[in-house]
């Protein structure tokens, strides 16, 4: 560990450890330059003792986390058709949940929450609304359902708020089955609310809330990706992210998209993209690389 630390440090990399596959490879800890926040106090602390371990090369730490990324709980009130994990019953204990996120969130540059439907959980909620402690981002992936004022005002409490909200579609019946479980319509009125709140606050507290839609792309809402961006756009939202389908879904997987469909749709992305988005658009690239390669199809078929 201290010679794979060393290395970091003095620019000699860490793919000679075997360690090609982290996307942190050679960064030689530019994790710390890139946090250029206004940290609160004690996570500043933390943050501060965290840096000057690593430049030391200790490999036993006395500060805490930075980082933390957790799935509470697996259980959900959707059954989206393209999900995985809700088969899987995995579950923090409850009376661990509140204690852990109270005591680590003291010191967190970024806790991040999700599941499962991480707003289902009561210790999370519990935590939402009455915690002492703040992490200085705290973000969310959620399906949008239980997203009230109630709900956004207790985030408000906190620095800063980055919520994923997970829209697969704008098309309300699309949506419903895709998102199997869900009420199309409260969802985007969720959406919404919380949009006017990153308003109201961002007044006070510039850049402090953060929306982001998360979308699947798959051959349900393919034709509608287009429209998608366009609709975002309408709405103000600050990003949209595509996360391309993972695991073994052949009816859904847009490898399934036939030459004329795939042609036709990698031009109107392109035009949407090229007419310009105020917003950050994550994941397209992937996306687009496999209805190319659907398109590609017609040429290889062709000779
Ligand atoms: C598993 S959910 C958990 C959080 C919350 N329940 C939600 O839906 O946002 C996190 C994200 O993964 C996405 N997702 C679900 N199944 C997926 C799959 N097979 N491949 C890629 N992303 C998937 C969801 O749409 C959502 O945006
Ligand atoms: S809402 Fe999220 S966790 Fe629940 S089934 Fe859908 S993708 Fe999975």
């Amino acid at each position: 560990m201290q010679e794979l630390r060393s290395d970091l440090l003095s620019g000699t990399g860490a793919k000679k450890h075997g360690c090609d596959v982290c996307r942190h490879v050679d960064s030689h800890g530019d994790i710390y330059n890139q946090i250029d926040w206004n940290l609160p106090e004690p996570v500043a602390a933390n943050f501060e003792l965290n840096r000057r371990e690593f430049y030391d090369g200790k490999v036993e730490l006395s500060s805490l986390p930075l980082f933390v990324s957790m799935d509470i709980s697996y259980q959900c009130n959707f059954s989206c058709i393209m999900c995985e994990l809700v088969k899987t019953p995995l579950e923090m204990p409850g009376e661990r949940i509140g204690e852990l996120l109270e005591t680590l969130s003291e010191f967190l540059v970024h806790m991040h929450v999700s599941g499962g439907e991480p707003l289902l959980n009561g210790p999370f909620r519990g935590y939402l609304s009455s915690s002492q402690h703040f992490p200085s981002t705290l973000s969310i992936t959620t399906n949008g359902h239980f997203l009230n004022n109630v709900l956004l005002n207790d985030l408000v409490r906190f620095p800063r708020i980055n919520l994923h909200i997970s829209i697969d579609s704008f098309d309300p019946d699309t949506m419903s089955y895709q998102r199997a479980g869900c009420d199309p319509h409260r969802v985007f009125n969720a959406l919404s609310l919380a949009l006017a709140m990153r308003e109201q606050v961002n007044q006070k507290r510039p850049k402090s809330w953060y929306v982001c839609l998360q979308v699947v792309p798959t051959l349900l809402n393919a034709a509608g990706l287009p429209g998608y961006l366009r609709q975002a756009q309408e709405l103000g939202v600050d990003e949209v992210q595509f996360c391309s389908l993972q695991g073994s879904f052949p009816d859904l997987s847009l490898t399934g998209l036939s030459v004329g469909d795939a042609i036709v749709l990698a031009k109107d992305i392109r035009d949407v993209i090229q007419s310009g988005l105020n917003f950050e658009v994550t994941g397209l690239v992937d996306v687009l690389q496999q209805i190319d390669r659907c398109a590609f199809r017609r040429e290889v078929l062709n000779g």
